[in-house]
């Protein structure tokens, strides 16, 4: 590739659309047989059996949101284990006729899971210090990388993120670039809540640049991945038993510099039946250089988030999370449940998962009510950061009313912008989804767009890594009043626009989410994750 990209990212992002006259460009057959294998796995590579330990953590969900911090647990194998079995785990197998697909912590646009995870771990009780790779068919650590004498440093522990944009590009063509981002902010936030529930505290290094992050997590060895699908590397957190300084990232690079490697990259796919040009260029395009090390924006202060009433253990809940594939049509979502759901999206420091993104919010969801109780149906805007109500006020209808829902919390910045029966126009924006209108509400992420990937733009990624956040607290709120959700990558963007009024390219939708009662298929088995291990 020449060191210019052929494309930047405002005009991937404008020729990813889907249109009512014409979707994104994508194969025009697909061979469910020769499906990417969804399991990356380095062969040679020394491996850890982690233990299945979830069950025991007990916590129930509502302290997610409780006053009095959750006890660390000490950083280890074991609680490592934990982790991982409750953020980027198989969650469970399902089967149906001939077919068999596993499920996993984390939802993935099609199930096809892009988002690879590494570990790197030094002075870490029951690990050797260096790189790991996760494994989530079997919940087993690969042993990438294994430092030498690290000598006397803090216990640190980073886990960082690539993509495989062949997974999602195999299904879906030029448009799976955006897929391959809002799966990894799933996977950002599925970790931070799994980190919230031992205690620990997460600090991203978004100053890391993507160069940088490839060294670091090895996936820039080519020798190592000969043949088969590069991964782009995502995103680096620090995870912190007591708050502390982050490791030095440059000490690190030495180790992996000075350590033994193992393994080799398996083989995806066999034959690639298409070329999609664009991602890479869009890769290329939204590459994150090296930044200086962001200051801790001033964010809003909202009061403590809304006690959640429920006591199941969140772990448990973490890992029965389904996307609905139907609705009831029916079932009216009460009105208390609804408002907590969105007091749990404005972003609260200290809380999760909000420490993942150090940024002032710049998605801003427009909800289609159909069925909440007492609430007018018809379209409501949540716009998550002060400053973003003038702004979305400017770009959108001016016949929309915006005012401010009666009985809700006063510190909830939720308006009524226009009563409607919107659930049809709701599936018809959502590619025809009938999800999306049979649900008790359903609601598009705009996102703050041309001014912030202008002159940055790696920002795109932000953007996609927000909604996709914001798509996973949605997902665990609505199983955590009894409802279940499910992500829509597929919409007509502009015709989102349009019926919002906005013109331009000042804000964009950027995801898709809904959310009901579910109606569920008997005929599909439900099998353990890890059979009777
Ligand atoms: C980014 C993203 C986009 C998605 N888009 C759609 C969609 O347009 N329609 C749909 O029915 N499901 C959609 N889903 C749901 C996935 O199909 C689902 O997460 C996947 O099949 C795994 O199932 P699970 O969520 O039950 O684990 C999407 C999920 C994500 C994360």
């Amino acid at each position: 590739m020449s060191d210019k990209p052929r494309i930047n990212v405002a005009q991937y992002h404008e020729l990813t659309k889907h249109r009512f006259d014409g979707f994104a460009r994508g194969p025009e057959t697909i061979d469910w047989d020769a499906q990417p294998d969804p399991f990356r796995r380095f062969d040679g590579a020394p491996f850890d059996t982690l233990p299945l330990n979830a069950d025991e953590l007990e916590l129930p969900f509502s302290s997610l949101y409780a006053d009095d911090p959750i006890p660390a647990q000490a950083m280890g194998r074991e609680s490592i284990a934990t982790l991982l079995e409750i953020s980027l785990a198989l969650s469970a197998w399902k089967q149906y006729g001939g077919a068999r697909w596993s499920l996993r912590c984390n939802p993935s646009s099609g199930n096809l899971h892009p988002t690879e995870a590494y570990l790197i771990a030094r002075h870490i009780d029951g690990l050797e210090d260096g790189l790991y790779h996760y494994r989530a068919d079997e919940h087993v650590l690969e042993q990438r990388c294994r430092f030498s004498n690290t000598g006397e440093t803090p216990p640190t522990l980073l886990l960082g993120l690539s993509s495989v944009h062949w997974r999602e590009a195999w299904k879906y063509g030029e448009r799976a670039y955006r897929y391959c981002q809002l799966d990894a902010g799933h996977a950002l936030a599925a970790v931070c809540y799994a980190a919230t529930l031992l205690g620990w505290h997460i600090t991203p290094r978004y100053e890391v640049s993507d160069e940088t992050l490839s060294s670091l997590l090895g996936i820039d060895r080519r020798a190592d991945f000969t043949g088969t699908e590069p991964e782009h590397p995502d995103l680096l957190f620090s995870l912190h038993a007591t708050p502390g300084t982050s490791p030095d990232v440059e000490q690190l690079i030495q180790a992996t510099a000075h350590g033994t490697w193992t393994g080799q990259a398996n083989i995806l796919d066999n034959k690639h039946f298409y070329d999609w040009p664009v991602i890479e260029e869009a890769a290329e395009a939204s590459r994150r250089p090296a930044l200086s090390t962001p200051s801790t924006p001033h964010f809003q202060a909202f009061p403590y988030p809304l006690p959640s009433p429920c006591n199941e253990p969140a772990a448990r809940l973490i890992r029965r999370r389904r996307s609905a594939q139907a609705f009831d049509g029916t079932t009216v979502m009460a009105q208390p449940d609804f408002f907590r759901l969105l007091d749990h999206l404005l972003p609260r420091p200290g809380f999760a998962p909000w420490d993942s993104l150090p940024w002032e919010a710049r998605i801003h969801p427009v909800l289609f009510v159909h069925r909440v109780g007492g609430l007018p149906n018809g379209l409501y805007a949540l716009p998550r950061r002060q400053g973003a109500l003038v702004q979305l006020q400017q770009a959108m209808r001016q016949e929309f009313q915006w005012t401010k829902v009666e009985g809700a919390p006063d510190h909830l910045p939720l308006y009524h912008l226009i009563t409607a029966r919107a659930g049809r126009t709701a599936a018809t924006l959502s590619c025809q989804q009938a999800i999306a209108g049979d649900s008790a509400f359903s609601l598009a992420m705009l996102g703050e767009f041309e001014e912030n990937i202008a002159d940055s733009p790696w920002r795109y990624r932000e953007l996609h890594w927000e909604a996709g956040v914001l798509g996973q607290v949605l997902y665990l709120e609505a199983e955590a009043c009894g409802l279940r959700g499910t992500g829509i990558g597929c919409f007509f963007d502009d015709g989102v626009h349009e019926l919002l009024g906005i013109q331009g390219k000042q804000l964009q939708s950027l995801y898709h989410f809904t959310v009901g009662a579910a109606l569920t298929d008997q005929r599909i088995i439900t099998l353990p994750p890890y059979g009777t291990r």
